[in-house]
C-alpha cells in the first residue's frame, strides 16, 4: 500500500479518532490487532502519531506479506507479531491503545476476555469496530467496568460500521458505560434507518426442506 493512498471511510474514520486521542493524551504504544493488510496501521505509521506501532495478525503469512510492505519505514518504530490478539503481553509502565476492526463481535470477546483476565492492571483502552454481532460485543463490555470515550456510525456503500472508543478500566461514575444500543441515529440518513431496521429485526428461521415424492 502507497502511504497516500486513501483508506476508506470506515478506516478513515478510526483514524481520525486515533488522530484526536493523540493530540490530547497520546498513547506511546498502539496496536493494530487482526491487522491483515494492515492499512490502518500503515497511516498510523505515515503520519507518525506515536512512538511504537505494532501489527499483530495470527496468520503468519499475512505477516510476512506485511513485512515486506513496511520495510521502507526503517526497523524502531513498529513490531510484527504473528499470533492470538488475546494471547498479547502488554507492559504495565506504559498506556496502551488496541485497535480490534473487523472481526465478529464473538472473536473480539474472547480476545478482550483474554488480554483483561491476564492485565488487571495494565492500562488499556479500545477502538472496536467488529463486522458483526455488534450487539452481543456491547452486551459484553456494559457488563465490564469500562468507560465510553466515544463512539460513532460510519456509512460506505450502503454498509453501516460502529466504532466504539472505551477506556478499559474506568472508576465508576466517571465516564458512562458502553450501552445496549448505539445511540447514534440520524433520523434523516437513509442508510443510518436501513442500518437500523436490518439489526432490529429477527433473524429469519431456516424452514425445512420439503420432499419432492
Ligand atoms: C477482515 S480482516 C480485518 C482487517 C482490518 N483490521 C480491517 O478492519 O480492515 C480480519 C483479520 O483478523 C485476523 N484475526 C482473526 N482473529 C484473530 C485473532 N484472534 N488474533 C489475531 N488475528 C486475528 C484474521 O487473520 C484476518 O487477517
Amino acid at each position: 500500500m502507497n502511504p497516500s493512498a486513501s483508506i476508506g471511510p470506515r478506516l478513515n474514520a478510526i483514524l481520525e479518532l486515533v488522530t484526536e486521542a493523540q493530540q490530547k493524551e497520546a498513547y506511546p504504544c498502539i496496536w493494530d490487532c487482526c491487522c491483515d493488510h494492515g492499512y490502518l496501521g500503515i497511516k498510523i505509521l505515515s503520519y507518525n502519531l506515536c512512538e511504537k506501532l505494532v501489527f499483530v495478525d495470527q496468520l503468519p503469512h499475512i505477516i510476512e506479506q506485511l513485512a515486506a510492505k513496511i520495510a521502507p519505514f526503517g526497523t524502531g518504530k513498529h513490531e510484527l507479531i504473528t499470533a492470538d490478539a488475546g494471547d498479547l503481553v502488554f507492559d504495565s509502565q506504559n498506556r496502551h491503545l488496541v485497535i480490534l476492526a473487523g472481526v465478529g463481535g464473538e472473536c473480539l470477546i474472547e480476545i478482550i476476555s483474554k488480554i483483561e483476565s491476564k492485565h488487571p492492571d495494565v492500562q488499556i483502552d479500545y477502538i472496536f469496530c467488529p463486522s458483526s454481532r455488534h450487539k452481543l460485543l456491547r452486551e459484553y463490555l456494559s457488563s465490564l467496568s469500562m468507560g465510553l470515550l466515544s463512539e460513532q456510525l460510519v456509512c460506505d456503500k450502503k454498509r453501516c460500521y460502529e466504532i466504539i472508543y472505551v477506556q478499559g478500566k474506568t472508576q465508576t461514575g466517571l465516564l458512562p458505560a458502553v450501552s445496549l444500543n448505539c445511540g447514534l441515529w440520524d433520523m434523516d440518513n437513509v442508510d443510518h434507518q436501513q442500518y437500523l431496521k436490518k439489526i432490529n429485526t429477527p433473524r429469519a428461521s431456516k424452514k425445512p426442506k420439503r420432499r419432492i415424492k
